[in-house]
């Protein structure tokens, strides 16, 4: 059995020009196969519940109806799909498929009418569909048909019931009529399908709700591109918030997916994705947080208050005796992601206002801090004096992972972890 291998590259930029894809899913042929596969499967599992459409004509001035058509046993052989690089498109056929259907059947020759029951096999189909896949305006994936041919081998009928030892005569007349019609009607039955498909890909979304922050626009920047192995979706991969839908003072920048034919799907992510990501949040006023002494547990030998600050401000204590403070962590600006050969950056400029609440709980500024960089090993703090009131420089050297965990206390709060996960097996 075929496992799902996915594989999530972050791509690293090179150069600069229009609008490109920020995100890009890649579909291998290993991908297709399996895909095929658990799609021949499902439709297998399901052919016995398909009432197939009726069959009508006139041979030998009779008016036949062959009605009510069910399947009752199926011979459904591997079906083969490839991709086209001719008609950037999908190849796919099926040959030896045997079908045995039953059903009713009535006749009528001018007022004579007569009905009964049937059965019916047919062997040997093939069938092989060519289908384009292109880009809509609105960016949506579509397919079209571009040629369809079918070929059924034989066709083997037995008529029970009404008066039809009258017709058996003419059954090797009815028997070329019914393998025509159904060779006529596999084609148009392909084409629908494929319309219907098509239909389905217009009506999706591709602007999806990630949260209540967040929407994600995944429509396609060019049409796909197929070669003989692979599949590769362009797609614009651009957050926005839902509040501001604001476009981000940045664009995307192109880059090309590494080939991975070791893996079924590769899914491609550029730096302006999380960096979209960021400047939605950031725009809609999300990358900030309150922090009070209640936050702090009671355990902890520091509290956020101005005496429990004495030791690092004196004058704290001084000016604001015996008051609680709070705090006030937020982005000064859109926090920038940026990845590199084996490692994700994250410049997050953060900034910390402290405040003094007062009796009647009204604040008082007392000062700023700005995380100069965030960037581990080393996270560096520089105290800025805040409305002059205090004359407080400080610089603080964190431990060596200190970034990750204040990263990770804004993650829990806002929502932003991003996982980069380089390869799952489900
Ligand atoms: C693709 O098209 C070229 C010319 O247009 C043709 O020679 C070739 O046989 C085609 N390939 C297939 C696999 O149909
Ligand atoms: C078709 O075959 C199924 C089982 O093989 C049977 O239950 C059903 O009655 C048959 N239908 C007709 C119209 O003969
Ligand atoms: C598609 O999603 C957007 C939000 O992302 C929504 O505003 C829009 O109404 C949706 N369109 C359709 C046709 O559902
Ligand atoms: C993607 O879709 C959005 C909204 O549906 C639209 O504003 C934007 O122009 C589309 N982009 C492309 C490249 O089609
Ligand atoms: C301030 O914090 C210290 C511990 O650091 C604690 O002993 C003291 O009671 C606190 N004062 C106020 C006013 O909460
Ligand atoms: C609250 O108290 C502070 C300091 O005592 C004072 O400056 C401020 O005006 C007071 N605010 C209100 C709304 O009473
Ligand atoms: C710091 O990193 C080390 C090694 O990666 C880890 O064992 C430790 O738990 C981390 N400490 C914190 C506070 O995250």
């Amino acid at each position: 059995m075929f496992q799902l291998i996915i594989i999530v590259v972050l791509t690293i930029v090179s150069c600069t020009t229009g609008e490109n894809p920020a995100f890009q899913v890649t579909l291998n042929n290993k991908g297709l196969q399996y895909g095929k596969h658990v799609a021949a499967g499902w439709i297998q599992d399901r052919l016995g519940l398909i009432t197939l459409p009726d069959i009508s004509g006139e041979a030998l001035l009779v008016h036949y109806t062959l009605s009510g058509i069910k399947i009752t046993k199926c011979d459904f052989p591997e079906p083969s799909v490839e991709f086209y690089q001719n008609v950037t498109g999908l190849k796919s056929s099926i040959t030896g498929l045997s079908i045995a259907v039953n059903g009713s059947w009535a006749t009528h020759l001018g007022v004579i009418h007569d009905g009964g029951t049937f059965d019916l096999a047919v062997f040997n189909v093939g069938v092989t569909s060519v289908v384009k896949l292109g880009k809509d305006s609105n960016g949506h994936l579509s397919v079209t048909n571009v040629n369809c041919d079918a070929k059924v081998g034989d066709v083997q009928m037995n008529f029970y019931g009404g008066q039809s030892w009258i017709f058996k005569p003419f059954l090797k007349y009815y028997k070329g009529h019914v393998l025509a019609a159904i060779q006529a009607n596999i084609c148009p039955n392909v084409e629908d399908f494929i319309v219907k498909v098509e239909s389905h890909l217009q009506a999706l979304n591709v602007s999806i709700i990630v949260d209540s922050f967040l929407s994600l626009d995944l429509n396609l920047t060019s049409s796909p591109v197929i070669d003989s192995t692979s599949l590769n979706l362009p797609l614009k991969g651009q957050f926005y918030s839902i509040k501001t839908h604001k476009e981000p003072p940045f664009v995307a920048q192109p880059f090309t997916m590494p080939k991975q034919t070791d893996y079924m799907l590769s899914i491609g992510l550029s730096d302006f994705t999380a960096n979209s990501a960021s400047y939605a949040y950031y725009s809609d006023g999300q990358l900030m947080m309150y922090i009070d002494d209640k936050m702090i547990p009671p355990a902890s030998p520091v509290h956020l208050n101005t005496s429990s600050m004495g030791p690092y401000i004196p004058q704290l204590p001084q000016m604001f005796p015996n008051l609680l403070m709070k705090l006030l962590v937020y982005a000064r600006n859109c926090p920038m992601f940026s990845f590199q050969p084996g490692a994700v950056k994250l410049g997050l400029p953060l900034a910390i206002k402290a405040f003094a609440i007062q009796p009647n709980t009204s604040l008082t500024p007392l000062f700023k801090l700005h995380v100069v960089r965030v960037f581990s090993p080393k996270c560096f703090f520089t105290f800025v004096p805040y409305k002059k009131s205090i004359k407080a420089h400080a610089v603080f050297t964190q431990a060596d992972n200190y970034s990750s965990r204040c990263l990770g206390k804004i993650n829990s709060g806002r929502r932003m972890d991003f996982n980069f996960i380089t390869a799952v097996k489900i």
